[in-house]
């Protein structure tokens, strides 16, 4: 089955480091050894957020700010791309019809960003959509979809599973306010609507969390079920 793995950039390389960028080339690979086409999708981190910072203070206007923010999510495709060696096309695909070349190919496609005005969590539903993935899974800091920030509110409750209108209605809120982060942000929160495909946003710190939710739909976060959509192949047994 085909599945897409959105790896925000503060999961893949909070500190730049090798091991938890080799952890994640090796959940990819287990993926692949447990019958999957995998496709992933790399976020910026802290590295995308001190050039954007640095920038603002410059005075660059948001279009640049977000260019560089695409150049981080790139270059942290490329540490991915760089630990899965030969199972990876060997560059970030600058398009979606090019990533789904490398995928029917069997190489793992890895994007960054795309286009300014949005981060890769709608990167990752492109994709998803444009090859036709029977999963996305996104890997977040949050340990799923709370009704509203946990950081700020200890009576915040989590969702086990949301219809992507619920998931648009939650998100909506959390992304007027300042400075407050969306585990998905709203964009993707629609194009998963729009798409119809069902997704995972799960705690992606530890990687084998990512491969027992794709394999076995095994894990403590948050479902997003579009209306009629049916549980991934692997989940039933199918492949
Ligand atoms: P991220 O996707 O990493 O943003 O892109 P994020 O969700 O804020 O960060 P983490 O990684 O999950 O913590 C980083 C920045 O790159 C620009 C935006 O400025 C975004 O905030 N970006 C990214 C785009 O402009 N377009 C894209 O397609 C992707």
């Amino acid at each position: 089955m085909r599945v897409v793995v959105s790896i925000g950039g503060s999961v893949l390389a909070p500190e730049l480091e090798s091991e938890r960028v080799a952890a994640y080339a090796g959940a990819l690979d287990r993926l692949v050894a447990g019958g999957c086409d995998p496709g992933a999708v790399v976020g910026g981190g802290g590295v995308a957020r001190e050039y954007i910072t640095t920038a603002r203070a410059l005075g660059g206007d948001e279009v640049q700010l977000d260019e560089l923010g695409i150049g981080a999510t790139r270059l942290n495709a490329r540490l991915l791309i760089a630990a899965l060696e030969d199972a990876a096309a060997p560059s970030p695909a600058t398009g979606y019809d090019e990533a789904a070349s490398a995928l029917r190919r069997g190489e793992i496609p890895v994007m960054g960003g795309m286009t300014p005005g949005q981060t890769t969590d709608a990167v990752a539903v492109a994709l998803a959509e444009s090859v036709d993935a029977d999963l996305l899974v996104f890997a977040t800091s949050a340990d799923g979809v709370y009704d509203v920030d946990p950081n700020s509110h200890d009576a915040a409750a989590r969702f086990d599973e949301l219809s992507p209108a619920e998931l648009v209605d939650v998100v909506l809120p959390m992304s007027r306010d300042a400075g407050a982060s969306a585990p998905v942000d709203l964009l993707a929160a629609k194009l998963i609507g729009r798409a119809g495909i069902r997704a995972v946003v799960l705690d992606g710190t530890d990687p084998t969390d990512v491969v027992d939710a794709v394999l076995h739909g095994d894990h403590t976060g948050t479902d997003i079920v579009p209306d009629g959509s049916s549980e991934p192949p692997a989940w039933t047994g199918e492949r």
